[in-house]
Formats: structure tokens, sequence, C-alpha cells
């Protein structure tokens, strides 16, 4: 994968549906870069200031794993991790992300890699909680901090390293996993978790058979047994939504319903309690359909809605939203297969072995998992701590474009080497 002779035969699927706009930004950071090729630019100098030159917008994803805190010297000027406490680790690395968040796109998410550390010797002065031994907690109190800072954090993936260092120490566990916080801009963002889906567990038909004894063809057989399924946290890990059953994915807000039902419904001068006998509901019920708060807003059904178009004049404006999508109700697997969930097996092995002298540097297989996921075709991947770059030939062999800041010029020279394609004849792929 991050072979990148593979890279020359990767077509760089969107590069033609690029927006003017997208182009003219990529062509700006290029302008900046100390170092660039056809599909990478690097920035040499400290995240914060060098991500300033970075246009808004310009990234689809981020992708990074910073020095952690009190671990490493990497003997540069204005090197984050050497902060005397943890506080002031964490102020920088939320200064950082507040560039990441600037250079994303709206849609654009962030994975953030950080391990902790313990407490001990002259750290163990700080305020109360930073006593002998204490396990820092730095991921989470980052977490919180960039929560804080406007970032919705969506997921902690537990990166579990099945060959971790053992401890020595007696009277704890071996630390086995670090987590990677997947980061959100806004609610919306590309996610492409087809990418990452596994193989499902078991066949359909055992499916089926689970969630419906008795019932030979699989398919629901009225409300109780639709629940039953639809709320089994099986169905929800694995079914593709609620596909399978009468739906309305395009339905409008139920506040926005509710005041335009409000308002067709003062115009025809009908009461509410008029609605409700006509539709020979309880008034109770029906109220809800007129309530435009958020908590007592509800959607009228499918044949309730029908009935209220002709009670109240209303206009066509909602008939596509208010469509309903019918599937067979057939439950089944995704077809595309299982979510793959937070706990992610990654070897501490396959790094730049290359990469001289620098000692921490992420597996390929969790930079290609990451990105995988929140790479669009064609997309550009910013790793502000970049190193020897396993995210930027990760996101160039996935087809992408790389961003990349170091305090480390070297490090940024060794990697843009490893970035250049091999002399042909080397790794030719075979057919
Ligand atoms: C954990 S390493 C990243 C390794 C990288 N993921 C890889 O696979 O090669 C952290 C990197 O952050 C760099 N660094 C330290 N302080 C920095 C700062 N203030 N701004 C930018 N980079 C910094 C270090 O030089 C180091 O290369």
């Amino acid at each position: 994968m991050n072979n990148l002779t593979d890279v020359q035969h990767l077509a760089f699927a969107q590069e033609s549906v690029e927006s003017k706009e997208q182009a003219d930004r990529w062509a700006q950071i290029k302008r900046k870069a100390t170092i660039k090729g056809d599909r990478f630019a690097l920035l040499h100098g400290d995240a914060t200031t060098a991500l300033k030159k970075v246009p808004d917008g310009s990234i689809h994803t981020c992708l990074t794993s910073p020095p952690y805190w009190s671990v490493r010297d990497y003997e540069a000027d204005e090197q984050i991790g050497l902060e005397d406490s943890v506080e002031e680790y964490v102020e920088r690395i939320v200064g950082v992300f507040r560039q990441v968040k600037r250079t994303l796109t709206d849609n654009g998410t962030a994975w953030l890699n950080i391990g902790d550390c313990y407490i001990n010797g002259a750290k163990a002065n700080g305020p109360k909680w930073q006593r002998n031994k204490q396990l820092a907690l730095v991921p989470f109190r980052v977490a919180i901090a960039l929560e804080n800072d406007g970032w919705l954090v969506r997921n902690t993936v537990v990166w579990h390293k099945p060959n971790a260092m053992p401890s020595s120490a007696g009277d704890r566990l071996t630390n086995a996993w670090e987590p990677v916080f997947l980061l959100a801009k806004h609610e919306r963002y590309y996610f492409n978790l087809d990418a990452v889906r596994v193989p499902h567990k078991t066949e359909d038909h055992v499916e089926r058979r689970r969630a419906l004894e008795g019932t030979a063809d699989g398919k629901a057989k009225g409300q109780d047994e639709l629940r039953r399924w639809l709320n089994s946290p099986r169905h929800r890990a694995t079914i593709d939504g609620l596909k399978e059953v009468r739906r309305r994915p395009n339905a409008p807000l139920a506040t926005e319903l509710a005041a335009y039902l409000r308002a067709a419904a003062e115009q025809k001068g009908v009461s509410i309690k008029a609605v409700a006998r006509t539709l020979d509901q309880p008034f109770e019920r029906v109220r809800h359909y007129f309530r435009v708060d958020e908590i007592g807003a509800r959607r009228p059904p499918e044949e309730t809605w029908t009935t209220l178009k002709s009670l109240l004049d209303l206009d066509d404006r909602y008939d596509e939203a208010m469509a309903v999508e019918v599937g067979d109700n057939v439950f089944r697997n995704h077809p595309n297969g299982r979510n793959p969930g937070d706990v992610q097996p990654f070897s501490l092995t396959g790094g730049a072995s290359d990469a001289k002298g620098h000692f921490a540097v992420m597996p390929p297989n969790l930079a290609t998992w990451c990105l995988r996921a929140s790479l669009p075709p064609g997309g550009i991947c910013l790793d502000p701590f970049f190193g020897v770059g396993t995210t930027g030939s990760v996101a160039l062999a996935l087809g992408g474009r790389a961003v990349g800041v170091d305090v480390r010029e070297d490090y940024l020279r060794f990697a843009a080497e490893r970035f250049q394609p091999q002399p042909s004849g080397r790794g030719k792929r075979t057919k």
C-alpha cells in the first residue's frame, strides 16, 4: 500500500472535477511550501505558525499524531511536547487544532492519535491531582479542550497494539492501546463508512431466524415483530438503516411542518379539535402535529398526512419530502458489510523502516484505515506533525494529495525523497 511505485498507477480520480476555488487554494499552498511535488506540499516550521499560510477551507481531512507530552526531545526550537505542565501542552495542541479547523472544508474531519504518560519525579509537584504515579490522562484532557473549542468529538477509536511493549511495572497493567479521536467540524461531514466495512459474522438467514423465530420468510408480521427487530442492538449494528420498511427519509423537521400546518389551519379557520374529530384520532395525539416546539412537535403519519392535505387544502410544497419510500421489509445484513467498530488492532511495525532516527512513526495500516474513511477521492490530507510522512505517503497511495508541517526540515526532506516516483522498472505491477 505504501509503495510509491503504486502511486504512479493510481488514477487521480477527481482532479478534473475540482472547482476553480479549490484549485486556487491548492496552488496557494504550493506557493508557500518549503518543499513540493506534484501532489504534496511540505511547510517547515512550528505547526500553528506555518498553518497560517494554508487558506481557509482548503483541506479535506487531517490525520496526525503530535509529539506526546513529556516523552521525546525533537531537538528543535518551538517544538511541542516539552512544556512544564500538561495544561500548557493542551493549550498548544488546541492552538494547532484551531488552525486545522480553519483550514478544513466545512465537511472536513480530523483524526488525532495521542498517547498518555505517568506523572512522576519533579512533575508530581503540580496541582493537587498531579501526584506521583498518576496516569496523566493527557489524551482526554486534550479531547475535552477540543470539544470546548468547538470541535465535535465523534469517536474515541481504541488503537489496540497486539505487540505492545510489555511493562516492567508489577502494580499495574501494560498499556496496550492508544486513543485515536475522530473530530468533525460540523454535524454533517464526509465519511465513507463503506470503505472500512468488514464481513458480517453471520449470514442473513441466521440473523432473520434470531430476530424472528418461527417466521419462515423472515418478514415482519405486524408492528410488534418489526419493533422488536428494529430495536435490537444487533439490528442497529448491522442493518442498512430502515431501508427495508416504509419511511420518509427526506421529511422536513417536525417543527417546520407543524408551523406550516398551524398556519394552514388558521387560514382555513379549522380548530385542532375539529381536525382530531375528522381524523378520528385523540386530540392529545393530533395537537402534537401542530406543536412548533422541539419537544412536542411530531410529524403526522402517512395516512394522516393524506387526510390533512385535503382537510386543510395544503399545497404541494411538501409532497416530495413527505413521500414514503417503501422497501420490502425483508431483514438482511447491510450489503456492503458490517460497521467495523471502534476497536482496531494495528501492530507497531512497518512504519518507514528507513526513517532514520525517527522513533515515533505511525503504522501505515492505521493511517490507511483512517484515510480510507475520511479522504474523499483526490482530496487533500493535512498532517501538522508530519515527521517522516506516513500519513502523506498513505494519502498519495490512496490517490489524494498531502500537506505536511514539521519543525524538523530534515524529516520533511527525507519524506519528500520517499514521495518521488521510483525509477521505472522498480516495483512494476504484474497483471
Ligand atoms: C509523533 S511524531 C509524528 C510522526 C509521524 N506521524 C510519522 O509517521 O512520521 C511528531 C512530529 O512532530 C514534530 N513537531 C514537534 N513539535 C512541532 C511543532 N511545534 N510544529 C510542527 N511539528 C512539530 C516532530 O519533529 C515530529 O516529527
